[in-house]
Protein backbone atom coordinates (compact mmCIF):
# COMPACT_ATOMS: atom_id res chain seq x y z
CA UNK A 1 0.00 0.00 0.00
CA UNK A 2 1.10 3.40 -0.92
CA UNK A 3 0.13 6.94 0.69
CA UNK A 4 -1.21 9.95 -1.49
CA UNK A 5 -1.66 13.46 -1.06
CA UNK A 6 -3.81 15.24 -3.14
CA UNK A 7 -3.10 19.85 -3.06
CA UNK A 8 -5.55 21.59 -4.81
CA UNK A 9 -7.34 25.38 -5.22
CA UNK A 10 -10.17 24.92 -6.92
CA UNK A 11 -13.32 22.79 -8.33
CA UNK A 12 -11.29 19.12 -7.60
CA UNK A 13 -12.56 17.21 -10.65
CA UNK A 14 -9.07 15.46 -10.94
CA UNK A 15 -9.35 14.74 -7.38
CA UNK A 16 -12.50 13.44 -8.01
CA UNK A 17 -11.19 11.30 -10.46
CA UNK A 18 -7.93 10.02 -8.58
CA UNK A 19 -10.16 9.55 -5.70
CA UNK A 20 -12.59 7.57 -7.56
CA UNK A 21 -9.74 5.35 -9.53
CA UNK A 22 -7.89 4.92 -6.04
CA UNK A 23 -11.40 3.57 -4.11
CA UNK A 24 -10.97 -0.40 -5.06
CA UNK A 25 -6.86 -0.12 -5.14
CA UNK A 26 -4.86 -1.23 -2.15
CA UNK A 27 -3.58 3.05 -2.38
CA UNK A 28 -4.86 5.05 -0.48
CA UNK A 29 -5.93 8.52 -0.76
CA UNK A 30 -4.92 10.00 2.71
CA UNK A 31 -6.13 13.52 2.71
CA UNK A 32 -6.46 16.87 0.99
CA UNK A 33 -4.72 19.74 1.06
CA UNK A 34 -6.02 22.92 -0.14
CA UNK A 35 -5.12 26.54 0.25
CA UNK A 36 -8.81 27.82 -0.10
CA UNK A 37 -11.63 27.71 2.28
CA UNK A 38 -14.09 27.90 -0.72
CA UNK A 39 -12.93 25.62 -2.87
CA UNK A 40 -15.17 23.08 -4.54
CA UNK A 41 -12.31 20.41 -3.76
CA UNK A 42 -12.99 20.84 -0.31
CA UNK A 43 -16.65 20.02 -0.27
CA UNK A 44 -15.96 17.22 -2.44
CA UNK A 45 -13.47 15.80 0.09
CA UNK A 46 -16.33 16.68 2.37
CA UNK A 47 -18.65 14.10 0.43
CA UNK A 48 -16.01 11.34 0.13
CA UNK A 49 -15.16 11.68 3.71
CA UNK A 50 -11.11 12.52 2.89
CA UNK A 51 -9.90 14.59 5.84
CA UNK A 52 -8.91 17.89 4.29
CA UNK A 53 -6.32 20.34 5.58
CA UNK A 54 -7.03 23.96 4.80
CA UNK A 55 -3.17 25.87 4.73
CA UNK A 56 -4.32 29.34 3.69
CA UNK A 57 -1.44 31.25 1.77
CA UNK A 58 -3.13 34.75 1.83
CA UNK A 59 -1.78 37.78 3.46
CA UNK A 60 1.34 35.96 4.62
CA UNK A 61 4.87 34.35 3.46
CA UNK A 62 4.87 31.40 1.26
CA UNK A 63 7.66 30.19 3.80
CA UNK A 64 5.29 29.73 6.84
CA UNK A 65 2.46 28.04 4.81
CA UNK A 66 4.70 25.78 3.59
CA UNK A 67 5.88 25.37 7.32
CA UNK A 68 2.80 24.33 7.78
CA UNK A 69 2.36 21.74 4.89
CA UNK A 70 5.80 20.60 6.10
CA UNK A 71 4.09 19.34 9.74
CA UNK A 72 1.12 17.49 7.83
CA UNK A 73 3.11 15.74 6.08
CA UNK A 74 5.32 14.53 9.21
CA UNK A 75 2.67 13.81 11.49
CA UNK A 76 0.77 12.32 8.50
CA UNK A 77 3.78 11.03 5.57
CA UNK A 78 2.64 9.97 2.53
CA UNK A 79 4.77 8.53 -0.57
CA UNK A 80 3.20 10.77 -3.39
CA UNK A 81 1.73 14.06 -4.00
CA UNK A 82 -0.41 15.01 -6.84
CA UNK A 83 -0.94 18.75 -7.58
CA UNK A 84 -4.87 19.08 -9.64
CA UNK A 85 -4.98 22.08 -9.89
CA UNK A 86 -3.00 23.59 -6.85
CA UNK A 87 -2.44 27.23 -7.04
CA UNK A 88 0.57 28.14 -5.54
CA UNK A 89 4.51 27.44 -6.84
CA UNK A 90 6.06 25.54 -4.22
CA UNK A 91 9.38 26.03 -2.94
CA UNK A 92 12.70 24.84 -4.17
CA UNK A 93 13.50 23.37 -0.92
CA UNK A 94 10.27 21.89 -0.53
CA UNK A 95 10.52 19.83 -4.08
CA UNK A 96 14.03 19.02 -4.28
CA UNK A 97 13.52 17.33 -0.53
CA UNK A 98 11.16 15.03 -3.00
CA UNK A 99 12.49 14.05 -6.05
CA UNK A 100 10.01 12.05 -8.42
CA UNK A 101 7.36 11.74 -5.69
CA UNK A 102 5.47 15.00 -6.89
CA UNK A 103 3.35 15.27 -9.83
CA UNK A 104 1.26 17.75 -11.56
CA UNK A 105 -0.97 17.88 -14.08
CA UNK A 106 -1.16 20.35 -16.66
CA UNK A 107 -3.79 21.00 -19.40
CA UNK A 108 -1.16 21.65 -22.52
CA UNK A 109 1.47 19.99 -24.65
CA UNK A 110 4.08 21.35 -22.31
CA UNK A 111 6.82 22.44 -23.20
CA UNK A 112 4.25 25.03 -24.81
CA UNK A 113 2.40 27.25 -22.73
CA UNK A 114 3.67 26.67 -19.08
CA UNK A 115 1.57 29.10 -16.44
CA UNK A 116 -1.70 30.22 -16.68
CA UNK A 117 -4.60 30.19 -19.40
CA UNK A 118 -2.90 27.33 -21.12
CA UNK A 119 -6.15 26.03 -22.40
CA UNK A 120 -7.10 28.94 -24.03
CA UNK A 121 -3.32 30.13 -25.04
CA UNK A 122 -2.86 26.62 -26.79
CA UNK A 123 -6.47 27.31 -28.75
CA UNK A 124 -6.07 30.75 -30.17
CA UNK A 125 -2.43 29.47 -30.99
CA UNK A 126 -1.34 27.91 -34.25
CA UNK A 127 -1.16 24.40 -33.34
CA UNK A 128 -2.82 21.56 -34.38
CA UNK A 129 -2.82 19.78 -31.83
CA UNK A 130 -4.21 20.26 -27.94
CA UNK A 131 -3.41 18.20 -25.47
CA UNK A 132 -2.31 18.13 -21.74
CA UNK A 133 0.69 16.37 -19.43
CA UNK A 134 1.23 15.01 -16.65
CA UNK A 135 4.95 15.87 -15.10
CA UNK A 136 6.87 15.52 -12.33
CA UNK A 137 7.46 19.00 -10.46
CA UNK A 138 10.80 20.72 -10.12
CA UNK A 139 11.29 24.27 -8.81
CA UNK A 140 9.93 25.88 -11.85
CA UNK A 141 6.85 26.47 -13.13
CA UNK A 142 5.55 23.82 -15.09
CA UNK A 143 9.04 22.59 -15.95
CA UNK A 144 9.96 19.25 -14.30
CA UNK A 145 10.50 15.90 -16.37
CA UNK A 146 7.50 14.72 -18.77
CA UNK A 147 5.83 11.75 -17.88
CA UNK A 148 2.98 11.14 -19.89
CA UNK A 149 1.27 13.64 -22.63
CA UNK A 150 -1.80 12.91 -24.62
CA UNK A 151 -3.72 14.91 -27.33
CA UNK A 152 -6.25 15.26 -29.86
CA UNK A 153 -6.44 17.51 -33.56
CA UNK A 154 -7.58 20.69 -32.59
CA UNK A 155 -10.15 19.93 -36.06
CA UNK A 156 -11.60 17.70 -33.54
CA UNK A 157 -13.61 20.64 -31.54
CA UNK A 158 -15.85 23.55 -32.66
CA UNK A 159 -15.08 25.91 -30.11
CA UNK A 160 -13.22 26.81 -26.90
CA UNK A 161 -15.66 25.37 -24.33
CA UNK A 162 -15.38 22.21 -26.19
CA UNK A 163 -11.97 22.39 -26.21
CA UNK A 164 -11.79 22.70 -22.56
CA UNK A 165 -14.43 19.82 -22.07
CA UNK A 166 -12.06 17.39 -24.10
CA UNK A 167 -8.99 18.38 -22.34
CA UNK A 168 -10.86 17.91 -18.87
CA UNK A 169 -11.91 14.48 -20.42
CA UNK A 170 -8.28 13.88 -21.04
CA UNK A 171 -7.07 14.77 -17.73
CA UNK A 172 -10.18 12.61 -15.78
CA UNK A 173 -8.55 9.23 -17.86
CA UNK A 174 -4.95 10.26 -18.17
CA UNK A 175 -4.24 11.71 -14.59
CA UNK A 176 -5.67 8.73 -12.27
CA UNK A 177 -3.89 6.68 -14.34
CA UNK A 178 -0.39 7.93 -14.26
CA UNK A 179 -0.68 8.73 -10.31
CA UNK A 180 -1.76 4.60 -10.00
CA UNK A 181 1.59 3.52 -11.67
CA UNK A 182 3.46 5.53 -9.49
CA UNK A 183 2.13 4.38 -6.32
CA UNK A 184 2.64 0.71 -7.58
CA UNK A 185 6.40 1.70 -8.17
CA UNK A 186 6.60 3.35 -4.97
CA UNK A 187 4.86 0.61 -2.88
CA UNK A 188 6.88 -2.70 -4.61
CA UNK A 189 10.82 -0.12 -4.54
CA UNK A 190 9.38 -0.02 -0.66
CA UNK A 191 8.63 -3.77 -0.62
CA UNK A 192 11.93 -5.05 -1.98
CA UNK A 193 13.74 -2.79 0.11
CA UNK A 194 11.84 -4.34 2.97
CA UNK A 195 12.87 -7.87 1.78
C1 LIG B 1 -6.88 21.31 -14.60
O1 LIG B 1 -7.19 21.74 -15.90
C2 LIG B 1 -5.39 21.08 -14.46
O2 LIG B 1 -4.79 20.68 -15.65
C3 LIG B 1 -4.87 22.44 -14.06
O3 LIG B 1 -5.87 22.97 -13.23
C4 LIG B 1 -7.13 22.40 -13.57
C5 LIG B 1 -7.71 21.86 -12.30
O4 LIG B 1 -9.04 21.47 -12.45
N1 LIG B 1 -3.58 22.32 -13.41
P1 LIG B 1 -9.77 20.67 -11.30
O5 LIG B 1 -9.71 21.54 -10.04
O6 LIG B 1 -9.09 19.37 -11.11
O7 LIG B 1 -11.19 20.52 -11.77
Amino acid sequence: MARLAVFASGTGSNFAAIRDALVDSRHQLAYLVCDRPSALAVEKAFRFHIPVHLVPYAGRPRREAEQEIEVILRDNPVDVIALAGFMRVLSPGFVESRRERIVNIHPSLLPRYPGMRAIERSFDSEDEELGITVHFVDAGVDTGPTIAQASFPKSEVAGLAEAEARIHELEHEMYPRVVMDLLDEVDSVVRQEGV
